[in-house]
């Protein structure tokens, strides 16, 4: 074992299990890459400002969990810890949003950073697939959105997830609604960090996973009972447009995201099989956001897809993904002349698009099959000296063990035809 280990609530991706992360990602972003949603990266790192006025001075994420730092210039930056405010900037600041081509809908992959006691699921870095649209408010924005997150899904063959939804208001109902319940929580016997939270972010409270707070909580005003009609009406249509698509839902008035960024519809994916980390992804509308890091205003609505978390979902039913196998040819090569010669044949059929693998390394015959059959490959190209002298080599089918002399010029025709 060397001396270094992967740091505290971090792990690496390592063959084969990596090639499911890899194919999760390609999974979830299948469905926006179909729907008009364009690639966007963004950096690592931020200016703090931006997540502490985007995600909110008052979330964990900002008071506890993000990795801050000043730099030698003496620039204040923090590792990205979600990526809707960065995904925003970055729209802003190339003008995207003045194209007159609105809503602008983008869709990323990447690694996040939270300082956050590590468990399972629940990790220090960690990966998403998010998609933001910018620029409009139309509910079948918002429907389309959590639609393409189950179309993902299913079609990762996961079964057993759930669609939370609420609305959360917007400028005009909610502060009416945070007083209401700021009043109610306030006549409550609760302990003095979450006294102190009735005061920043009264909604977080309701959130709370402590029984004792949880009985308190029964009679609580309820912000469903608040909203205004604007925001009914909205979130009626939301509903709507998800029934009429076949996409089944819970109403669940007490989902609280731990973003502070959010208005009207939120939602999050719940997995029953994932213990107390059970969301796999979740997102909402956004309206305010732009305003709060300065730019005009945009309403929007995105969502992030955890990978870890649905990598593990996919684990908790069992089912595994059917991956192809990274190689289709192996080069076995027997004595000098041969490495040679089928070195050559290797690269011409990686040239034609064929994957294909060679046994490195000097190995005898019975290794470099193993080698051949460990990669999952369906022909072995095997040639000696007296192949050679006669011009061909040995294709080999590796599950049935057939074995045919192919000329030397036409291996990669045979083996084409071979794959089919
Ligand atoms: P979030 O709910 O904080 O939302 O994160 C989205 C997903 O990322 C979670 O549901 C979870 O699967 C995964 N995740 C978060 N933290 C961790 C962690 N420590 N370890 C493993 N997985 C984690 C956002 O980040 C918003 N930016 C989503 C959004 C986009 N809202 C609007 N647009």
């Amino acid at each position: 074992m060397s001396t270094f280990q992967a740091p505290k609530g971090t792990y690496d991706l390592i063959p084969p299990n990596s090639a499911t992360y890899l194919a999760v990602r390609e999974a979830i972003a299948a469905p926006l890459k179909n729907s008009g949603y364009g690639y966007v990266e963004t950096p690592g790192f931020e200016n703090v400002e931006l997540f502490a006025r985007g995600v909110g001075e008052s979330t964990d994420i900002v008071t506890k969990e993000m990795y801050a730092f000043e730099t030698k210039g003496g620039d204040k930056l923090a590792l990205r810890p979600e990526g809707t405010a960065s995904v925003l900037r970055a729209a802003l600041e190339a003008n995207l949003h003045k194209g007159g081509n609105l809503p602008v809908k983008l869709w990323y992959s990447g690694s996040y950073y939270r300082y956050e006691r590590p468990q399972k699921g629940r990790y220090r870095h960690f990966s998403q697939v998010g998609a933001e649209a910018i620029g409009a408010e139309d509910p079948a924005l918002d429907a389309e959105l959590i639609i393409l997150a189950h179309q993902a899904y299913r079609s990762l063959g996961l079964r057993d997830f759930r669609i939370l939804l609420n609305s959360l208001g917007d400028k005009e109902c909610r502060p009416v609604y945070r007083a209401a319940l700021q009043e109610f929580l306030r006549g409550l016997r609760l302990d003095e960090d979450t006294r102190r939270r009735i005061e920043i972010n009264p909604l977080r409270v309701l959130d709370d996973k402590r029984e004792a707070v949880q009985e308190q909580l029964i009679g609580a005003p309820m912000l469903r009972d608040y909203l205004c009609e604007a925001c009914k009406t909205y979130h009626e249509q939301v509903r709507e447009l998800l029934t009429a698509a076949g996409v089944a839902y819970e109403d669940d008035p007490k989902l609280v995201r731990g973003l502070d960024y959010y208005t009207r519809t939120t939602f999050e994916f719940v997995h029953d099989g994932l213990g107390s980390q059970s969301a796999v992804g979740g997102g909402g509308r956004y309206d305010g956001l732009s305003e709060m890091i300065g730019g005009p205003a945009l309403p929007s609505v995105g969502w992030a897809l955890g990978v870890d978390r649905t990598v593990l979902a996919l684990e908790a039913e069992g089912v595994t993904l059917d991956i192809p196998a990274a190689t289709s040819v192996y080069a076995v090569p027997l004595g000098e002349e041969a490495r040679r010669v089928l070195f050559g044949k290797v690269t011409e059929l990686r040239l034609a698009g064929v994957a294909t693998d060679f046994a490195f390394g000097g190995k005898g015959l019975k290794n470099a099959m193993k080698s051949a059959n460990r990669s999952g490959a369906r022909l072995a190209l095997v040639a000696g000296e007296r192949d050679l002298a006669e011009g061909v080599v040995q294709l080999k089918d590796l599950a049935s063990g057939e074995q045919t002399p192919v000329a030397l010029d036409a291996v990669v025709e045979e083996v084409r035809r071979a794959l089919g």
